[in-house]
């Protein structure tokens, strides 16, 4: 897989919650392909973030793949009302999810992409029947709740399963990594197999975002 395969997904946790029209703009213009939500109840992770209300009116500051990173408990209550805002893709936690099949089949009813998320501790065999309801698997490589922990090295092995699983499956399914990405690791991570990588804290801690997101880019190569 070459560098112009790999897709950007600048989180805005790690941005400034009082001008986030701004950051995402931002980070439109230095050359992210994706914005990346990261939603959380203080249930499922430690820390409370936003919900639907708050993705509608940033839609109209981008016209950005919308990336939505459900840490929620019960996630299925609140799909419909995250597609309303403007998802395009919505991820939820294997870990939440015991019905997962269902919940997977509720999201691409609506008409969006659909996704699973594993947490580090949590083996990739819980892929091995759902696999068709998928369009993207992201891959957890620090435990969720906060942004700017230390890459756990151990995410890229399982990257490197998931990969081979899915070329066997013959299906078309991304692979996105999530937490801790730096320029130092980035080649790493993605010669593991992903093809798309999250960053908030390597963006939005390095202003200006636009150079940040060129180093990260410039590291794949
Ligand atoms: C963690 C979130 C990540 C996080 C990434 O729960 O899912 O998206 O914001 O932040 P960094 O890149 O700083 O690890
Ligand atoms: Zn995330």
């Amino acid at each position: 897989m070459t560098e112009n395969h790999i897709k950007i997904a600048p989180s805005l946790l790690s941005a400034d919650f009082s001008c986030l029209g701004a950051e995402v703009k931002s980070v439109e213009e230095g050359g992210a392909d994706y914005i990346h939500f990261d939603v959380m109840d203080g249930h499922f992770v430690p820390n409370i973030t936003f919900g639907p209300p708050l993705i509608k009116s940033l839609r109209k500051f981008s016209s950005l793949t919308f990336d939505v990173h459900l840490m929620i408990e019960k996630p299925e209550r609140y799909i419909e009302d995250f597609v309303k805002s403007g998802a395009d893709i919505i991820t939820v936690h294997v870990e939440t999810c015991p019905h997962l099949h269902r919940t997977l089949q509720m999201i691409r009813d609506l008409g969006i992409k659909a996704s699973v998320s594993l947490n580090p501790a949590t083996p990739p065999f819980f892929l091995d029947y759902i696999l068709d309801k998928l369009d993207m698997v992201l891959v957890m490589s620090v435990n969720p709740g906060f942004g700017g922990q230390k890459f756990i090295p151990s995410a890229l092995k399982k990257v490197e399963w998931i990969s081979s699983l899915i070329k066997e499956s013959g299906l078309n399914i991304d692979i996105e990594i999530d937490g801790g990405i730096v320029p130092e690791n980035v080649k790493e991570v993605v010669k593991s197999g992903c093809n798309i990588v999250v960053a908030g804290s390597s963006v939005f801690g390095k202003k200006p975002v636009s150079s940040a997101i060129k180093a990260i880019r410039d590291s794949i190569r």
